[in-house]
């Protein structure tokens, strides 16, 4: 009866259709054999250019710190079983769709099969007994990568802004040994020393600022910190404090960049993790403890009366958000400022520019918005002389 169905079927369908010339059969053979041509060159091509950057500096499977490290080794046997998923579905369609294919002189529809109980549950079962193999290494990561740190960690606030990052050393010792001791603050790059585990705690800036100003919703965005080789990614959200662990084993400089989409710079909200050696981290918290360096230098001077007064003709002033320790700048609005020279501190603005790059810093000053476009730094319309001045004042704080 069945038989009689399908035969009855293929009948209709085949007289539903004019069979088409066997030359128009070529052809559509031919435009489906280039399109796969196409695809295949693509594919070929993605694959190589996925492989052009073998020592790319923010690369996962090559962690440089116990942390990255254990999420390697959850990443690795759970890649190989996606794998064998993979090969073992795909593969399976692979040689039904090769075996039971149309053939010539074929010409009626197979006998139909509506369920099959024992296959069904079979592959019900398998995929749970899978997941649960994948979950046992995953929770027991989650677990370990949530634990305390221990008692000598050393604790960052990592403070998200639009569009770049501000660090700030919680540690009693970590305060300043001028005024009344404040935190020591960076922006842009992270100093730590090697060997050591740090307690990062992320917390989305302008929390305040928006209580008090609801307008300011700029503030209201979700970042993401991340730094591949050194620790796995973590979101910065306004109203609420994430932690994370890292450690780098050995000193070096580990890049990473805000992983959320957060406004018109995100691509360009950069940062950097500088780990020291024990030697240099002393020398380097000693000389953060301390006021920046004003040189004698005439320009520098003038440069820090520019920086320090609000600019002539109502066009506000530098201090309105930069902080340069022991001075009048105070404001955390922006990046801190008090150490800007300083060779840890390699990169300014998201990290977009090299701090020593004196061009991109005076086109940064002459016109933020052309350079960074929605940036926050307002154009004060700096005449060149100004210009000149506060590049010499900002290089001379070391
Ligand atoms: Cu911050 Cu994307």
């Amino acid at each position: 009866m069945r038989r009689q169905v399908a035969r009855d079927l293929g009948d209709t369908v085949r007289a539903g259709s004019p069979s088409p010339s066997s030359e128009e059969l070529r052809e559509t053979e031919g435009t489906v054999r280039k399109r796969l041509l196409w695809a295949a060159a693509a594919i070929g091509l993605l694959l190589l250019l996925g492989a052009c950057s073998p020592d790319a500096s923010q690369d996962t499977l090559q962690p440089k710190g116990p942390y990255a490290e254990k999420l390697k080794d959850l990443f690795i046997p759970v890649f190989w079983v996606a794998v064998f998923v993979f090969v073992v579905v795909e593969g399976g369609i692979i040689w039904i769709t090769i075996r039971y294919r149309h053939r010539k002189g074929r010409d009626r529809i197979p006998a139909q099969t509506h369920g099959n109980t024992r296959l069904e549950i079979g592959w019900t079962i398998a995929p749970a007994l899978i997941l649960a193999g994948v979950m046992v290494p995953t929770i027991a990561g989650i677990w370990d990568l949530a634990r305390k740190p221990p008692e000598d960690a050393l604790k960052v606030t990592v403070e998200g802004f639009q569009w770049w990052w501000g660090f700030e050393y919680t540690d009693e010792d970590m305060q300043t040994e001028y005024g009344d001791g404040k935190p020591i603050r960076t922006a842009d790059v992270l100093v730590i020393p090697e060997d050591r585990v740090v307690y990062l705690s992320l917390v989305g800036a302008g929390g305040d600022i928006v209580k008090d100003d609801p307008a300011a919703t700029d503030y209201m965005v979700i970042h993401s910190f991340w730094i591949p080789e050194l620790a796995g990614k973590q979101d910065v959200v306004p109203g609420r404090t994430n932690h994370i662990l890292m450690q780098a084993d050995d000193p070096g400089m580990y890049e990473g960049q805000c992983a959320e989409f957060c406004g018109l710079q995100h691509g360009r909200m950069l940062v950097r993790v500088r780990a020291l050696s024990a030697e240099d981290w002393d020398a380097w918290v000693t000389n953060q403890k301390a006021p920046g360096v004003t040189s004698s230098d005439p320009l520098a001077r003038q440069g820090m009366d520019l920086f320090l007064e609000p600019l002539s003709e109502g066009r506000g002033s530098c201090i309105e958000c930069h902080t340069v320790g022991d001075t009048d700048a105070t404001s955390q609005a922006g990046p801190e400022l008090t150490h800007f020279a300083d060779p840890t501190h390699e990169c300014f603005a998201g990290c977009i520019w090299e701090t020593t790059d004196r061009e991109a810093l005076e086109s940064w000053l002459r016109d933020p918005d052309a350079v960074k476009m929605g940036s926050k730094m307002p154009d004060y319309d700096l005449t060149e002389e100004e210009i000149d001045a506060l590049v010499a004042y900002l290089y001379s704080l070391k």
